[in-house]
């Protein structure tokens, strides 16, 4: 008899505590206040896409500016070139002239110096090449004048070859700039340049 108490009393427990209570609170229906899905989902992908273009654009106008300031000035790009006039530069003298900061040889060679320049076996030089690989016309010698060693700048009309020496530690360069003694391991370098006016004028870089 107990036991049929104690369990009818353990089911009653049981169903109590299973019950939804009476007083929960109501959760209101929202349903009415949801728009069309299909139109959120547009506006999302809207300003999603906005927020792109606007990115792509910040970071063109940015890699623009960027470009414009690395970018030659006008006076940088005036200094890549360098006019000389000829006329003004004696046979058998040189001319030193700076461009892009190096200092620049330019000899007016006698006939004399070009046939000394051109009868060399340069073949068996350091650096092999030949006086006509190195002039666009005989008379006109146009070099850096920076030594291959170590970049002094040699003297004109000096060395054993009558051309250029380096006192540096002692390289001497041929009437053709070519390196014939001393550490210097290439000829002095020669940069671009042509000749406009009728020859009269050379125009380097
Ligand atoms: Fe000219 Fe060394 S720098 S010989």
């Amino acid at each position: 008899m107990t036991l049929v108490a104690k369990s009818s009393l353990f089911q009653q427990r049981l169903i109590h505590t299973s019950v939804v209570r009476k007083d929960a609170p109501e959760v209101p229906d929202f349903s009415k206040y949801r728009t069309n899905i299909d139109s959120n989902r547009a506006l999302s992908y809207f300003v999603v896409g906005s927020l792109g273009v606007l990115s792509a654009s910040v970071a063109k106008s940015s890699v623009s500016e960027f470009l414009q300031t690395m970018a030659a000035s006008a006076d940088v790009l005036a200094l890549a070139k360098v006019e000389v006039d000829l006329t003004t530069i004696p046979e058998g003298k040189n001319v030193i002239i700076k461009w892009r900061g190096k200092p620049v040889f330019i000899r007016h060679r006698t006939a004399g110096e070009i046939e000394e320049a051109r009868s060399a076996n340069w073949k068996s030089f350091r650096d092999p090449q030949s006086d006509e690989d190195r002039v666009k016309k005989p008379e006109w010698l146009i070099m850096l004048g920076v030594c291959t060693h170590l970049g002094c700048v040699p003297i004109g009309e000096a060395g054993d070859y009558g051309g250029w020496f380096c006192p540096c530690h002692g390289s001497h360069y041929d009437i053709s700039g070519r390196a014939r003694k001393g550490p210097a391991p290439l000829n002095l370098e020669v940069p671009a340049y042509e000749f406009t006016e009728a020859d009269s004028k050379l125009v380097i870089g």
